[in-house]
């Protein structure tokens, strides 16, 4: 029988694929906790009270918040710890296949290659049950200058660890700067995957020229169906396109940008059949994880058992893995959906 505990229990065992997460909104208060920061700081992060009693201005209050876990990760060292411990923490939550994404941060002891290095390092010696790629991220607040400067960086690290840094995505505040085509059309000459933070605000303008340009996926999409403040040209011109999008939740919910769970866009991509996958953006800000996200999509969305885990199985097939990882996360998928028959009754 379905009931809140079995789903509870489902969303949790169900082997996961995380696709946006972004490594310095994901810190734990206990790996915040390890890496030095104050309990005044850690509250700040973790703030979210605050944010919603501002709730017009609440995206711009969210984006504060990175400032307390940049300074907790600003050595080589502290950069290594945050990494091995957020893979650890996803490895405990049944995620199988991680994309973490992570903007290159040069510090006063620290170069952008320096911070690549150790993300990697502890990438690389990782033996938990969990897959981890790399997806280096270019804050669209930096100018072309700064931009460039990383992308170069960027494309030496994926020729000496070409098998996990995969792709490269646009993050930043939504409301300062702009999506420049150049660095990613660069990115993609250079055999890197592309994803972009796209619609997180109303700017049908700066749509049009994402889906122009057409990344491999989305992150979030909010602004984009025309039930949701986008424009009809867009959304026609996306339904051609069929661009996976990364669906975060909680996040869109707290910055204020989805009204509710209940609204969110995620409804119109499920009932038109559209590619989405579930993900947690900043787990360590927004207090979540992705088996609560996956308990949300069956809360608010209705979707079964049977539906969370061919989520999961599609977000496979939207992931920047070899065709040969593919098949084995979907045969695992597979065998685990076999050995478990009774967590679908
Ligand atoms: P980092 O790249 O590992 O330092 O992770 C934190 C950074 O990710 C923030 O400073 C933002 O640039 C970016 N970020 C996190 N969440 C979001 C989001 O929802 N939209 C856009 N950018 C984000
Ligand atoms: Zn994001």
């Amino acid at each position: 029988m379905t009931t809140k505990s079995t789903i509870y229990q489902f969303c949790r065992a169900l082997p996961k694929i995380e696709l946006h997460a972004h490594l310095n909104g994901s810190l734990s208060m206990s790996i915040l906790t390890e890496l030095g920061c104050m309990d005044t700081s850690i509250v700040r992060y973790m703030n979210l009270t605050d944010i919603l009693n501002k709730k017009e201005r609440a995206l711009d209050e969210c984006f504060k918040l990175f400032k307390v876990a940049h300074d907790a990760t600003n050595t080589p060292d502290s950069v290594y710890i945050a990494t091995k411990r957020v893979i650890e923490e996803f490895d405990h939550d049944n995620v199988m296949y991680l994309e973490l994404r992570t903007t290159p941060r040069s510090e006063e002891n620290m170069s952008k290659q320096e911070y690549i290095e150790s993300v990697i390092k502890a990438i690389k010696e990782n033996d938990k049950n969990i897959t981890v790629k790399l997806i280096l991220s270019i804050n669209r607040s930096h100018d072309m200058k700064n931009s460039q400067e990383s992308l170069e960086v960027i494309l030496n690290m994926k020729k000496i660890f070409p098998d996990i840094i995969k792709g490269i995505d646009l993050s930043g505040n939504p409301n300062v700067g702009k999506f420049e085509a150049a660095i990613f059309k660069t990115a993609k000459e250079n055999s890197l995957y592309t994803t972009i933070h796209c619609a997180e605000v109303k700017n049908d303008e700066e749509v049009k020229d994402i889906l122009n340009f057409g990344p491999d996926r989305l992150g979030h999409a909010t602004f984009l169906h025309p039930r949701y403040d986008g424009c009809q040209e867009n959304w026609q011109l996306y339904c051609e396109k069929r661009i996976p999008i990364e669906c975060c939740m909680t996040s869109n919910v707290i910055c204020g940008t989805s009204e509710s769970y209940k609204k969110h866009h995620i409804q119109e991509w499920i009932k038109n059949g559209l590619p989405f996958c579930i993900s947690t953006d900043d787990k360590g800000v927004f207090c979540t994880s992705l088996s609560e996200e996956y308990e949300y999509a069956n809360e608010f969305f209705d979707l079964s058992k049977e539906d969370m885990w061919k989520v999961s199985l599609n977000a496979v097939d939207y992931s920047f893995a070899s065709n040969a990882e593919k098949l084995l996360y979907k045969s695992k998928l597979n065998e685990w959906k076999r050995d478990n028959e009774n967590l679908f009754l």
